[in-house]
């Protein structure tokens, strides 16, 4: 790992049915950003308990996105893959950022409110504070730069809201302490395009998403080529033909959609996917996706299932990541111990 490259962390809930917009969203995104960058992956096992979650069930879904950033080609061994709830010090310094957050911020969280929506009385003190968490997993690695999707930017507003104010707040510490004038750098959002916003196969104006009681709405990564065909074919369309601009795609958002995941998948521009099948109906368009969300997810979901069938390499992974995280959570922690003036151990 080269110290002259920024530093990216992202982090992925282990609450179940990772899908093809998990995969074009993120994950594809996170192997992406390998060659430019130290990346640090984390699978955020402390935040999905900030709803109610079955045990068993938790401790298979993590193993299964870290499965899943392994099979989509994240190096475990050159970056940094683990389980947020392995270091202690994400939760050690989301209490004193808990700190430094104000109750006015946290209640302009719109994640909150759609999360606890109508029973708030009854949401989890975990729910409300999820942002404070999210800021210390960004800022205990003093982290550059976040791949995240337009629904997240809010929060990463957040996390350098904070960021300033601990900056701002202990300035004359932090320059005592030896560390300049500022600690934590603000981290740039790196939000995915809407073109790789992937949406329901059911309906074009809905993302994809795990929580859909239908099955029939999304790729899962670990559908074989039969079930990713039977979905394609299904998927909902309009009886118009394959136009030949991207503006006639505005107002078909199920076209949109569909023209979208091929032009993502395929690595081309939209309009090449335009090029190639104006004119033609959906069914021949549909047997062309059909193929290529073979070609491409179906090595990764035989990978993940090859994967999980061996959870004592993927704890290996995890524990082997999460020591190095550790390292330097541990570095960020100490120094903000001594600028807040708490008293500590010196070795
Ligand atoms: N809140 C993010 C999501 O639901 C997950 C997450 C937790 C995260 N901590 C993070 C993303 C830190 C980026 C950086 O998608």
């Amino acid at each position: 790992m080269s110290v002259l490259k920024e530093r990216v962390f992202s982090g992925v809930q282990p609450t179940g049915n990772l899908h093809l917009g998990n995969y074009l969203g993120a994950i594809s995104r996170f192997v992406a950003l390998q060659e430019r960058f130290e990346c640090i992956y984390c699978v955020v096992d402390m935040h999905a308990i900030t709803v109610p979650q079955d045990p068993e069930a938790l401790t298979r879904q993590i193993r299964e996105v870290a499965a899943a950033f392994i099979a989509s080609g994240v190096d475990p061994k050159n970056h940094i893959i683990f389980n947020q709830s392995q270091v202690a010090e994400h939760a050690e310094l989301a209490w004193v950022l808990n700190c430094v957050a104000r109750m006015g911020w946290m209640n302009r969280m719109t994640q909150f409110k759609e999360k606890a929506s109508k029973d708030r009385e009854n949401a989890s003190l975990g729910l409300y504070a999820y942002p404070t968490l999210m800021a210390a997993d960004i800022l205990v690695y003093r982290a550059n730069a976040v791949p995240v999707g337009e629904d997240q930017k809010q929060h990463l507003e957040l996390t350098r809201d904070i960021a300033q104010k601990f900056n701002n707040d202990f300035a004359s510490s932090i320059a005592r302490n030896g560390f300049g004038d500022t600690f934590f750098p603000l981290p740039e959002p790196l939000i995915q395009g809407t073109s790789t916003r992937v949406m329901s196969l059911r309906d074009g104006t809905k993302k994809m998403s795990k929580s859909d009681p239908s099955d029939y709405s999304r790729i899962n990564l670990t559908d074989d080529a039969d079930a990713i065909a039977q979905k394609v074919r299904k998927a909902k369309t309009d009886p118009e033909p394959i136009p030949e601009t991207v503006e006639e795609l505005a107002n078909r958002p199920e076209a949109e959609n569909l023209v979208g995941i091929f032009a993502t998948l395929a690595d081309k521009p939209r309009e090449a996917v335009l090029a190639e099948f104006a004119g033609n109906q959906f069914s021949v368009f549909k047997s062309a996706l059909v193929d290529i969300v073979v070609a491409k997810l179906g090595p990764i979901g035989a990978e993940m299932q090859r994967l999980v069938a061996d959870p004592a390499y993927i704890d290996s992974v995890l524990v082997d990541g999460s020591d190095r995280a550790r390292v330097i959570a541990r570095q960020t922690m100490d120094a903000v111990k001594d600028i807040v003036g708490f008293v500590r151990a010196r070795t």
